[in-house]
């Protein structure tokens, strides 16, 4: 019977099937079945700094508009701030608490920030609530076109260094695949010490209703065609980078999970297609890996993990630009 178990930011993992951070990881129960379907390790639904913001906002208005405060009136209005973020926080370090004490699985908490001032202390408190280790998900809107690609990218290495310093915990970085040199970036991250990189975080995307004219938002769950994009840069990143690589976007089955170990991935994670089929599921794809490990006598993950890897693949330029240009040219 094939061994699964990996190692993933330092933590032990009985297999590199990882629930990705989303509402499926919102609570301490759905938390516990994921555990008993067999997940190797769970991501909690991130802290927002930018969901503290507005619903301290949202309180303010509403003391406002009972006469509770004085806008004017700094202290209260610093008062309703600080209180509602407080509580916002002591509910995410609750989840944190709650979940290691009632599973086994490391339990990843994950921060969502749009500034870098909140991170460093939000960092420790998880770290302290007993959090096994921090999911980063960075992302800077490069709205000002004025400032250079350099001087965004900084202010992803700037956060992951004030976090690592306040931190003993492990640090993996979510990132986005909008970078103009990618590899760079994942390597600079490297440099700054990270764990780990998650490849790649997947944004709700802006859509058109022609028949209402109207702007909405585009599926929220993801198709097994996305996984490409993570599939490349995970083969091309693998035994080039000394850091761990996990998969997501897309990864909807076991053949997929394969696949991305093949490439070089640590571990993966899924969100959609727990969404689509439940905990159970997990179960499935994990005894799909199994099943394919023993058919090709392997034992453990170390014995095939990024064999099809750039660096390792017989055929690297796969991964590149030109073998698509031939594919096309052989599609009539
Ligand atoms: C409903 C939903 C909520 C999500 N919430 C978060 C979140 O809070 N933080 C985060 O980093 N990613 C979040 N994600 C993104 C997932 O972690 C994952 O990266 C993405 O869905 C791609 O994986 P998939 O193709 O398996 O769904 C969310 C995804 C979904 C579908």
């Amino acid at each position: 019977m094939a061994d699964l178990s990996t190692r993933y930011l330092g933590l032990n993992l009985r297999n590199p099937l990882v629930i990705a951070s989303s509402g499926l990881t919102d609570s301490v129960h759905k938390i516990v079945e994921l555990e008993k379907h067999g997940a190797g390790a769970i991501v909690l639904k991130s802290m927002f700094e930018e969901q503290i913001l507005m619903e301290a906002d949202y309180m303010v208005r509403k003391a406002e508009e009972h006469g509770g405060l004085f806008v004017e009136y700094s202290e209260t209005f610093d008062y309703a701030d600080v209180h509602v973020k407080e509580q916002e926080i002591g509910n995410y370090l609750g989840l944190i608490e709650k979940s290691r004490n009632e599973v086994h699985i490391p339990v990843i908490a994950s921060i969502n920030c749009l500034s870098s001032m909140e991170w460093t202390s939000f960092a420790t408190r998880m770290e302290k609530a007993g959090a096994n280790a921090l999911e980063l998900n960075i992302f800077v809107m490069p709205f000002n076109m004025k400032n250079s690609c350099e001087s965004n990218e900084k202010t992803y290495y700037q956060v992951l260094q004030k976090v690592k310093k306040a931190v003993r915990i492990p640090v993996a970085v979510k990132i986005s695949p909008y970078f103009s040199n990618l590899g760079r970036v994942i390597m600079g991250l490297e440099e700054n010490k990270v764990d780990g990189v998650v490849l790649f975080n997947r944004f709700t995307s802006p859509d058109i209703d022609i028949n209402n004219i109207k702007m909405t938002v585009a599926d929220v769950i993801s198709s097994p065609v996305e996984m490409a994009n993570s599939l490349r840069w995970v083969a091309l990143m693998a035994k080039r980078v000394n850091i761990d690589l996990a998969a997501t976007t897309g990864i909807h089955d076991g053949e997929a999970v394969v696949k991305q170990l093949l490439a070089g991935a640590t571990v993966v994670q899924m969100a959609s297609a727990i969404y689509k089929n439940g905990p159970a599921y997990i179960e499935k794809v994990l005894a799909f890996v199994s099943d394919w490990m023993d058919e090709k006598g392997f034992e453990t993950l170390h014995q095939f993990r990024g064999k099809l890897s750039q660096a390792k693949s017989v055929n690297p330029e796969v991964y590149e630009r030109l073998q698509f240009m031939k594919y096309f040219s052989d599609y009539k």
